[in-house]
This record gives C-alpha cells, sequence and structure tokens, in this order.
C-alpha cells in the first residue's frame, strides 16, 4: 500500500484543492551536463501581456521562471498570493534528475495548508479567531465561547453554548488511569512533562479515538479533551505538593473550575476573587490559537499519521514545553529573578545584545509589531494587581521592556514583548510557581490544536506530513567488517 493516501472525504468535507497540473514551457532543450547539483539562478519574471497580470483579482497569475543553468523557462500558477512547491519538481538539468526542491527548514515562507480559524498580521500586530480580534474576545467574551468559536465558526446562541457545556460537564470524570498514572510519576518531574504523559496515555483510556476520520468521533474526543486536560493538569499540581484531587465543579465556569481544582480542598471550594478568575479566564482566551506556531504544527505533522488525538496533542504540547515557544513564560520569570534590580537593565541588557543570551519574552516569528496579546496582558496585569497587590518583579520587566523598546538593537530587528512577557508575572502573582506556567498555556492551547486537527482531519486532501532533505553524507560504500576498520 502507498505510504500516504488521501483522507477520506467527511459530511465536514472542505472545498477539495485541486492537485497542481505541471504547466511547464521548454523554450530551451536540456543542454548535456555533468553535475546535477549544478549551481544557478532562477530568475523570475511576470510578464506584461500574461492575461493574469490584468486579471481581476491581483493574487492569481502566472510566474514565469528562468533556470540559468540550462535557459529553460517554467511557468507555476499563482493562487492566493502562492505557488505550488511541487511545480518546482519540474525543474531540472537532465531528465533523470529528482528535480528541484525548495529549501526552508524553519518553515519560514512556507504555507502548509488552508484554515479558516485564526487570522494573523504580524506587520500590523493584528490577530482575530474566526473575524473577531482578540481584543473584543478576551474583554467581552469568555473561554467557553472562544472554544465554541474556534471549534465551529460562530459564536454561540445561548441554547448552543447550554449544551456545549453540558457536553463538557458530561465529560469531566477523571479516568483511574490518570490517578495511577500520576502516582507512578516522581513528583519532581516538570509538570509540562506530566501533561505531556498523561495526554499521551488518555489515549488508552478511549480506544475508539483511533477511528480519526469519522468526525462524530473526534467530536467526542474533543469534548473530552477540553473537559480533561484541566482535570489532570490540576492532578499532576497537586501530585508534585503531595495533595489529593480535588474533584471538578460542573457548576463553574471553565477558568472557576480549573482554579477551584488547583486551589481548592476536596471538601471545601477554593476562595477564588471573581477578578482572579477573570483574569484566567482572558488568559486562556489570548492563549487558545495562534495558527500555524510550533506546537500545532507538530499537532499536524503527528496527526498526518492518523493516530489517535491524544497522541498528536502530546506532541503539540512537547513542542510547547521548549523556551522559544510556551516555555518561555517560565524563562521569563527566571530570567527576571536573576535581576536584582532596576539599576541592573542596562548591563542585562547588553548581555542579550551581545548574545549571551536572548531577552526572553521579547521576540516573535511572525509579529514585527507588539504582539497585541501582549498588550491585553499588561492591561490585565494592572486589574490584578490592583486586587492583589503588585508583583515586585513588574517594576523590573517594564523598566526592561522601556530600555530593550529605545534600544536600537531591538528596534532594528522588529523585537517586542510578546504573549510570554507579561503572563508569568500574572500567574506567580496568583501564587503559581514557574515550572506551571506552560501547563496553563498548554491548557488555553487545547482548543486550538484539536481545531487545527478536526480541520485538517475533516479536509480530503489532507496526506501525511512527509518533508524532503538535502543530502550532505557519504555517497554508497562497500561495508568495511569490524577487524578490517
Ligand atoms: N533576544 C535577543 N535577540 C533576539 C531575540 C531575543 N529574544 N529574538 C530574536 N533575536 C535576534 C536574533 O539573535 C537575530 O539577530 P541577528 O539577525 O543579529 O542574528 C534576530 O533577532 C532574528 O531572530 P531569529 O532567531 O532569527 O528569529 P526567529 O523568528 O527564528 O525566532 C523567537 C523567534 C520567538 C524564537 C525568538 O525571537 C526568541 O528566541 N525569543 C525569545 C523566546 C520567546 O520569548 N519565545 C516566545 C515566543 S511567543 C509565544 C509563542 O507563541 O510561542
Amino acid at each position: 500500500m502507498a505510504e500516504a493516501e488521501d483522507l477520506k472525504s467527511s459530511q465536514y468535507g472542505f472545498e477539495s484543492r485541486l492537485p497542481y497540473q505541471p504547466s511547464v514551457s521548454l523554450v530551451a532543450p536540456l543542454s548535456p551536463c555533468e553535475n546535477t547539483r549544478l549551481k544557478g539562478r532562477i530568475s523570475v519574471t511576470m510578464s506584461s501581456n500574461d492575461p493574469a497580470a490584468t486579471s481581476a483579482d491581483p493574487t492569481v497569475g502566472t510566474l514565469h521562471l528562468t533556470d540559468s543553468r540550462t535557459g529553460r523557462q517554467f511557468e507555476l500558477p499563482i493562487s492566493e498570493d502562492s505557488v505550488p512547491a511541487i511545480g518546482l519538481r519540474d525543474i531540472r538539468v537532465h531528465e533523470e534528475d529528482f528535480g528541484m526542491l525548495s529549501y526552508d527548514p524553519a518553515l519560514l515562507n512556507t504555507a502548509v495548508c488552508h484554515s479558516s480559524i485564526t487570522f494573523i498580521d504580524g506587520d500590523k500586530g493584528i490577530l482575530d479567531y474566526r473575524g473577531y480580534s482578540i481584543e473584543e474576545l478576551s474583554s467581552n467574551s469568555n473561554f467557553a465561547e472562544v472554544c465554541f468559536l474556534l471549534l465551529n465558526g460562530e459564536l454561540p446562541t445561548a441554547s448552543e453554548l447550554d449544551l456545549f457545556h453540558a457536553e463538557i460537564h458530561a465529560a469531566l470524570d477523571m479516568p483511574e488511569s490518570m490517578v495511577k498514572l500520576h502516582a507512578a510519576l516522581d513528583k519532581d518531574l516538570h509538570p509540562m512533562s506530566m501533561l505531556e504523559s498523561a495526554l499521551a496515555a488518555l489515549g488508552g483510556d478511549f480506544p475508539e479515538s483511533d477511528e480519526v476520520l469519522d468526525a462524530e468521533v473526534r467530536h467526542q474526543q474533543i469534548i473530552r479533551l477540553l473537559a480533561l486536560t484541566p482535570v489532570v493538569a490540576a492532578l499532576g499540581f497537586r501530585h508534585r505538593q503531595g495533595l489529593a484531587p480535588v474533584a471538578p465543579d460542573p457548576n463553574l465556569s471553565y477558568a472557576g473550575n480549573l482554579l477551584h481544582m488547583l486551589l481548592g480542598d476536596p471538601d471545601k471550594p477554593a476562595d477564588v476573587h471573581p477578578a482572579v478568575e477573570r483574569a484566567m479566564d482572558a488568559l486562556l482566551v489570548l492563549h487558545a490559537d495562534h495558527e500555524q506556531n510550533c506546537s500545532a504544527n507538530a499537532v499536524r505533522a503527528v496527526a498526518s499519521s492518523r493516530v489517535n488525538p491524544y497522541s498528536a496533542v502530546a506532541a503539540g504540547a512537547s513542542a510547547l514545553h521548549g523556551p522559544l515557544h510556551g516555555g518561555a513564560n517560565q524563562a521569563v520569570l527566571e530570567m527576571l529573578d536573576t535581576i536584582d534590580s532596576v539599576d541592573d537593565v542596562p548591563a542585562f541588557l547588553e548581555s542579550c545584545k551581545n548574545g549571551e543570551r536572548r531577552l526572553m519574552g521579547f521576540g516573535h516569528r511572525v509579529y514585527k509589531n507588539y504582539d497585541p496579546r501582549a498588550k491585553v496582558i499588561g492591561q490585565l496585569a494592572g486589574d490584578v494587581f490592583d486586587v492583589i497587590g503588585e508583583n515586585p518583579k513588574l517594576e523590573i520587566a517594564r523598566a526592561l521592556e522601556k530600555a530593550a523598546m529605545a534600544d536600537e538593537y531591538f528596534s532594528s530587528r522588529k523585537l517586542f514583548p510578546n504573549v510570554d512577557f507579561y503572563s508569568g508575572l500574572i500567574y506567580s502573582a496568583l501564587g503559581f510557581p514557574p515550572r506551571m506556567f506552560t501547563v496553563f498555556f498548554a491548557i488555553g492551547r487545547m482548543v486550538g490544536w484539536v481545531a487545527h486537527w478536526n480541520e485538517m482531519m475533516s479536509d480530503p486532501s489532507t496526506r501525511i506530513v512527509r518533508p524532503r532533505q538535502l543530502y550532505t553524507g557519504p555517497k554508497r560504500r562497500p561495508f568495511v567488517a569490524l577487524g578490517d576498520r
């Protein structure tokens, strides 16, 4: 059987995308050539008499390419400001060559899918979920509504929201396997490692989740993951402290229940200030999705093998754990702990500029402007600190931001505070240790991961993710027996 099969279409089938049709115009014949890795240049033109150049849709047209190695000319169809990378395969020096690849190791300029979930304009600092701005959603909506929106494309009506709550509440029962798993885990294990293990292990409790092409089965797993992620995260948090788990309270909001399971007693609900619950809810909203980020890409790549979603989101959580991604919120607090006072800020910044370290919580692959989430979190921090008192590290964080924003090193590279710069200060003010911060990020991001998973599994054009490489190792050579080496 072929390694990669097209996915069956489902009732949620998205518009099928036409596969690339080769569109090569051979102006010059192939010239005989020794080296198939010949260096050359591809020159790109858009001819003015191309009918597509005057088309009403400016995102559609034809890209004309000339290969300087052979003088051959090629055409690639432009659609949605992109060209199909597979079209490059027709560009070769010899007929028997493999053909040209695009080289993009960190996927800097590669669109891997069509998606209708989240829109980012990094130059303008815009983030929208399904067309609604992050600023409006974080101040006027709540996490349950945002989950429904991300999963279904529209904000829920009151009855749809009631049903969604009821589905989540019905799925809150923690499987016994989770208690056993945590009992076996070392208390000092990083809580993200606990969460990664727990998410993968959950797949064993729900074997029907292997039916990833069945839309109804997918829906059940999505509800379970939204319901159980806070439950297992709280179990891990309490296990680290040697505390018994607190049962979920279905009468509370999503954020309220999370705080209750983290901070309550088995026989007494947690006493959580409404402003704190509201702040936690807004933080979950702000982290809910961020289109094709490192962890969403990990989920997509793993899920493309059609493994169950628990294994796929465990891979997402593992990607999130890293300090360049979601682990940055922990790293920011640890960084602030090394700066004793505002007077030490200039020297610290200097060490970031000379490459000794990175200024954690700064910079972003996509945002070349202020991260809109960081702006909202900055305001949120004020609300929380009004209620529970200022975090002494806030003054240092503000001084760092001010100094970095005024510094040519950061401005010329368009490095601004990102979502992780201030979020840790809020979690820390709520009394949580830095190692828990990325767990909160993961709880919020779970809905994004499963929304992308559902979108890709509903798309009949989805295929297994399998990149190519540029091989740099030795050519085939004869094996040398141990005694002869
Ligand atoms: N401190 C100092 N210099 C930096 C930083 C930083 N935080 N971020 C980027 N640079 C410099 C980098 O050294 C490079 O300089 P040069 O051109 O002289 O070599 C230039 O800026 C471009 O950086 P890059 O590493 O090529 O950028 P990238 O797009 O590959 O990486 C990033 C993006 C987020 C990994 C990076 O900015 C970074 O490491 N930031 C700190 C970690 C962090 O806060 N991560 C959280 C990201 S937001 C949460 C999420 O959604 O993941």
